[in-house]
């Protein structure tokens, strides 16, 4: 008989970074991993390959997820192919691009992933998660500086973390529980390295405040809140001082 999982993922923005790493750490015989892209195909394939590699299931489905339409045949075709999502993992994110427009960061940071939490919810059974990925300079936004150039996507962020909070009643009548990661600059990503270009100090000034935290660091937190037994609202990762002084 065909064997389906006990567990089923969803993970946005899996092709690269934070979202592929999260995706490799999640292979498990007892885990079927969907790999969500927006362009990059290969690239996603070779994550899910990598997944399979590991002992894992997983494969991959296309879906911008600012487009109404895509988000909405995405979890369409996950209803149809499996029944159930099980996990929903909000990595996905941007507005940084070159030529993104002024209301791109809101629709994607904001709109799509409130609208994939509604989507999701009817399909995930009680104990269902909804992790949601988010950094400090978003979460603690406006309350803190941000590095020059990335205050809209900060604005942006904090808005979906904010509208999600506002789903609360809808996830607790499910039995959904809804978790924030949120993590200090991650040392060796590509938004680091654009920020870097943009604005050094900020990066610097981050590094004084001690060793940046690793995707395996961060993407661990993130897997944790999926795996472990009654997640935690908020899980921090590095960036002790936002804390301290929050
Ligand atoms: N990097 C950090 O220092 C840091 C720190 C704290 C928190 N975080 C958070 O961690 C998460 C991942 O960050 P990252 O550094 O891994 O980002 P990244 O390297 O820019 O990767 C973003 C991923 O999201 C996908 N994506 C972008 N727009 C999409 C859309 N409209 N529809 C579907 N997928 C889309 C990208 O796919 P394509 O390849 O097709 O573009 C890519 O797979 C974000 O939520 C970020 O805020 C990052």
């Amino acid at each position: 008989m065909h064997h389906v999982p006990e567990r089923i993922v969803l993970v946005t923005g899996a092709s690269r970074g934070i979202g592929a790493e999260v995706a490799q750490q999640l292979a498990d015989p007892n885990t079927h991993v969907i790999v969500n892209y927006r362009e990059k195909a290969k690239r996603a394939e070779d994550i899910a390959q990598a997944v399979r590699d590991a002992g894992g299931h997983a494969s991959t489905l296309r879906a911008d997820i600012s487009d109404e339409a895509d988000a909405t045949a995405m979890m369409e075709s996950i209803e149809t192919r499996y029944g159930r999502l099980d996990a929903l993992v909000l990595n996905a994110s941007g507005g940084l691009e070159m030529g993104a427009d002024p209301g791109y960061a809101m629709r994607l940071n904001r709109d799509a992933q409130r609208r994939l939490a509604q989507l999701a919810v009817p399909m995930m059974p009680v104990d269902g998660r909804i992790v949601f990925v988010t950094s400090h300079q978003a979460h603690f936004f406006p309350n803190k500086a941000v590095p020059k150039g990335y205050s809209a996507v900060a604005a942006s962020k904090r808005a979906g973390e904010t509208a999600l909070y506002a789903m609360r009643a809808v996830f607790s009548r499910a039995g959904v529980r809804l978790t924030v990661v949120s993590g200090d600059m991650i040392d060796g990503t590509i938004i680091v390295r654009l920020l870097q270009r943009r604005d050094p100090d900020a990066v610097k000034a981050r590094r004084v405040h001690g060793t940046l935290p690793t995707v395996t660091e961060f993407s661990g937190a993130i897997v944790s809140s999926v795996t472990m037994p009654s997640p935690p609202g908020i899980v921090y990762v590095g960036g002790a001082d936002y804390l301290m002084t929050a």
